[in-house]
């Protein structure tokens, strides 16, 4: 069994190492999962780089999302079968061939999902769930999405336009691509009209900017920092600020709710809504290669490490 460590915050191509892993002593209720495929996130490399202090212990096995196949069980787990595909949300730790995951935090995987959907399948697509609902109806609003080159972006912008909405997508590329034909593209964020909604996952200037955009009475959701800067300026009046974190959601959910959590997520991947798909994938071992595609600017879909 192999997984990559990082020993010690700091740049992730420098950081990481592959090495041979201990054998894995399962807790009562937890499963022994065999990886299938697990995307490289920037929610993964952030804490490798020391982002998170607080909550990153070092040495640090990145990964939060992947499909796994489940090898054998604690005594008196119930609901798994051994060889089923999962998902699981138990924190990081998926870059390793194995991994054990409580029981409870392991969804089945339905058959008609293939692989590379099921591994992308609770980070961006459950966190558009959330998005949406947190919204609430958006037919007929200007909704503006900054990154919306990214994986995460291009799922809003299918979610927003389902629901009535008309985003506006802001890209740091002149030639915007949002998967959505017909949809308005801005670099600039000063120079786009005012919004109700602005959705934002880069922060810095750039974040400051969309936040001075949204009406009084709109909402800004803050969920993501790719500038690595927050957000400093205050709201403008009467403009609900609001930050959303997946992990703080899904904290203390039991397994029955993360189920029922998924369900609307696998028909989701079923329509194209919150499809995402990978741009190459490489095995554990290629970990360098891996990373090195994840940082090119332009990059057109997931990068997928395989077990
Ligand atoms: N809060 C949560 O719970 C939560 C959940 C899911 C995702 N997120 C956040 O959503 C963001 C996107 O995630 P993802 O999985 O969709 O990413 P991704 O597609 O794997 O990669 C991010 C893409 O965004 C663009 N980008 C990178 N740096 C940028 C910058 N400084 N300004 C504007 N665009 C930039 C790049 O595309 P181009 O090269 O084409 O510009 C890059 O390919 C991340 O910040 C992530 O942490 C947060």
């Amino acid at each position: 069994m192999i997984e990559l460590v990082a020993d010690r915050p700091g740049e992730p191509l420098e950081m990481i190492r592959l090495r041979e892993a201990r054998d894995i002593a399962l807790a009562p209720n937890d499963a022994l999962l065999r990886l299938v495929a697990s995307p490289i996130n920037p929610s993964d490399l952030l804490p490798v780089a020391g982002a998170y202090p607080h909550r990153t212990r070092f040495p640090h096995v990145p990964g939060h999302e992947g499909v796994w196949r489940v090898e054998s069980a604690a005594a008196g787990v119930s609901g798994l079968k051994i060889g089923q595909r999962v998902v699981a949300c138990a924190g990081p730790g998926a870059w390793a061939t194995r991994r054990r995951a409580d029981a409870n935090r392991c969804v089945a995987v339905p058959d008609d999902i293939d692989d590379e959907s099921a591994a992308m399948a609770v980070v961006n697509p459950l966190t558009v769930r959330c998005l949406m609902e947190h919204i609430g109806p958006m037919a007929g609003k200007a909704v503006a999405i900054s990154a919306a080159s990214s994986a995460i972006g291009r799922m809003l912008v299918r979610h927003v336009v389902s629901r009535g909405g008309h985003p506006l997508c802001i890209t740091r590329e002149t030639n915007c691509d949002p998967d959505v034909g017909g949809i308005a593209c801005w670099r600039d964020p000063s120079s786009i009209p005012v919004v109700d909604v602005a959705l934002d996952c880069v922060g810095g200037t750039a974040g400051e900017q969309l936040l001075s955009k949204v009406v009084p009475g709109g909402v800004f959701v803050h969920f993501g920092l790719l500038s690595g800067q927050p957000i400093r300026t205050r709201p403008p009046q009467g403009v609900s600020f609001r930050l959303f974190h997946l992990r703080s959601a899904l904290e203390n959910q039991s397994g029955h709710h993360l189920s029922r959590l998924m369900s609307p997520v696998w028909d989701d991947l079923r329509t194209g809504l919150s499809r995402s798909f990978a741009a190459a994938c490489f095995a554990l071992t290629e970990w360098r290669s891996a990373l090195t595609v994840v940082g090119q600017p332009g990059r057109r879909g997931k990068i997928l490490l395989t077990g």
